[in-house]
């Protein structure tokens, strides 16, 4: 019963939000002063913001944030990968996965790391952080702990097997738990962290992701200076 809940209701839950939520927001301007109003501008640019925090810190947001940006976008590739591999029963493709995962998780930990230590010990950076600052990084560092705890100290690799064609039946609407029962317990926390963190992501500043990367298409280039100067 509470399995059908965890990996049948909850992926739906899940996916609801985060696509609905972002829409809404993207259009509806829900935490701003535009309230009611439809329209793509209502979200306001500054509740819109990633709230930058390079003003402060400067020399270690470099590290942070690069670390987490290059670990996600490996974490996804292989993540999608590896399910697509063992869906299709592809041996390759869930190798590539173990491989390409670990060392995206590893980057990714270390920026979380990084930008969890900064928040704690720049003063001003800490003065202007909000719970949900605090939220998003301790809830990603819970789910990749529990992938790499898994891959890289247990040495359990393979569990794509299960996971990939479970997937495969809540995208073709016939939903099936049955295969993600036997899975171990710590792979089931690590699915069930990570699709509340998906539910909780369009009330957070992480919005930013959906608009950002098409934005730097036309943006007008950004002026950069090089680590040295920044420590004079
Ligand atoms: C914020 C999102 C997520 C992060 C940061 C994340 C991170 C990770 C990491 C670091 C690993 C270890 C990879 C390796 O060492 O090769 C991993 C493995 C895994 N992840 Fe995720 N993950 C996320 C979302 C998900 C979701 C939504 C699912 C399933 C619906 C999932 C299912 C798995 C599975 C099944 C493995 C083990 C693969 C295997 O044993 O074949 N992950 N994840």
């Amino acid at each position: 019963m509470i399995e059908n809940f965890l990996f049948i209701g909850l992926p739906y839950i899940a996916l609801f939000l985060m696509i609905g939520g972002i829409l809404y927001r993207l259009f509806s301007g829900f935490m701003g002063s535009y309230r009611g109003r439809w329209d793509l501008s209502a979200r306001g640019d500054f509740l819109w913001s990633t709230r930058s925090t390079g003003f402060f810190g400067r020399t270690s947001i470099g590290a942070a944030s690069l670390n987490i940006h290059w670990g996600m976008i490996l974490l996804l590739i292989a993540h999608i990968v590896g399910f697509v591999g063992g869906a299709y029963n592809m041996t390759a493709l869930v190798d590539f996965f173990r491989w390409v995962g670990m060392f995206g998780g590893i980057l990714f930990l270390y920026g979380l790391g990084l930008a969890l230590w900064r928040r704690l010990t720049i003063p001003q950076l800490k003065a202007m952080s909000t719970f949900e600052d605090y939220a998003i990084l301790v809830l990603l560092i819970i789910v990749t702990v529990f992938g790499l705890y898994q891959s890289a100290v247990k040495l359990v690799f393979g569990v794509s097997y299960s996971v990939g064609p479970w997937l495969g039946s809540l995208l073709t609407l016939q939903p099936d738990a049955n295969y993600i029962k036997g899975i171990p317990l710590v792979n089931k926390l690590h699915v069930i962290f990570a699709l509340l963190f998906f539910a909780y992501f369009p009330f957070t500043k992480l919005v930013h992701a959906v608009t950002f990367p098409i934005n730097y298409l036309w943006r007008p280039y950004i002026n950069l200076r090089r680590m040295e100067a920044l420590k004079r």
